[in-house]
């Protein structure tokens, strides 16, 4: 597996190998969180679904009024040019995964430092959550209101994802973190959207204290497709308690397929019928079976450098 040493990555208007890019230590994005960023993938080495990614960053942007330089279709040339660059590594590592940052660099007037790196897709921390169903667990911490800092901005501000995290660890190792608002409706995961099915209906949270994922709306659109009923609605944790089914949605993984919620079972079969179908849907759209893909890499090491956000799952 390459390391992040063999990557070529963007920094500021420049390409360089990932080891040559040092990032100020007055930067704002490391003294004050002030970044917003993209997790984008390819399927296939294509890019692919990423028009959305593009779209919410420029929202992101907007909000925390960031200004990158670059209009939406450089920074979409600049991302494929990315593939290019690193395309000899494309086979070894099955797909890339793509993280784009963007901080308003050392003073609130800029200049932004913007950062693409490209890594290996990391296949092998979530093919058990394929096989087995993840374990989500709700932490105490919550997630931020949109009277605090706007859940919809992409953004690094994330201590209260690390403190959930934390508490989620000390009951289950393995779990994944799921948070709620501060009237105690279901809001996310520190890194996916929530889904939950009963007697056939699909259920989401509305979108005002959660990132509006762009694998969430590809799930609602093709749940759309497929006939499926699926309503944006206030849900509770009892709710994914007592669910047929519940899976999360992100980028990487597509969906994920849950089987405990706080320590209790969702009964049956793993993936659900309603998830098994949206997964298929899912690869059709992408043009390959995403669980087969990531089976096929899941013996294949990569470093560890994606953050304590998202727990590993790993066979020990
Ligand atoms: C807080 C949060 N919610 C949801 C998601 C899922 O978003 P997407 O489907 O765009 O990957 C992410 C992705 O990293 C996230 O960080």
């Amino acid at each position: 597996m390459p390391k992040m040493k063999d990557f070529t990555a963007y920094h500021n208007g420049e390409w360089k190998p990932w080891s040559d890019v040092k990032i100020d230590p007055l930067d704002l994005g490391f003294v004050l969180g002030d970044t917003v960023f993209e997790t984008l993938r390819t399927f296939n080495g294509k890019p692919l679904i990423w028009k959305e990614h593009i779209e919410r960053i420029y929202r992101s942007l907007k909000y925390t009024r960031m200004n990158c330089g670059l209009n939406p279709e450089e920074m979409y040339s600049m991302l494929v040019e990315g593939i290019n660059k690193n395309k000899n590594l494309l086979k070894e590592c099955g797909d890339f995964n793509i993280w784009l940052q963007i901080s308003r660099g050392t003073s609130m007037d800029g200049p932004p430092t913007i950062f693409a790196q490209y890594k290996p897709v990391p296949f092998d921390t979530f093919t058990d959550w394929y096989r087995d169903g993840a374990h989500v667990v709700f932490a105490k911490t919550k997630s931020h209101s949109f009277q605090t800092i706007d859940p919809k901005i992409k953004h690094s501000s994330r201590m209260n994802f690390v403190l959930a995290q934390l508490e989620t660890k000390d009951i289950d190792p393995n779990a994944l973190t799921a948070l709620t608002d501060l009237d105690g409706h279901v809001t996310e995961g520190t890194s996916f959207n929530i889904m939950t099915v009963k007697d056939g209906v699909i259920k989401t949270p509305t979108d005002s204290n959660i990132l509006q994922g762009v694998s969430r709306d590809v799930v609602i659109r093709l749940a759309k497709n497929l006939g499926l009923e699926i309503l944006e609605e206030n849900i509770q944790p009892y709710d994914l308690v007592t669910a047929d089914e519940v899976f999360l949605s992100r980028t990487t993984p597509g969906i994920v397929p849950v089987s405990k919620v706080d320590n209790v079972d969702i009964e049956g079969e793993i993936p659900g019928p309603i998830t098994q179908k949206l997964l298929a849907a899912y690869g059709e759209l992408v043009g390959f079976d995403l669980m087969d893909q990531a089976f096929s890499y899941e013996n294949v090491e990569h470093e560890d450098l994606i953050s304590t956000l998202n727990h590993r799952h790993k066979k020990k």
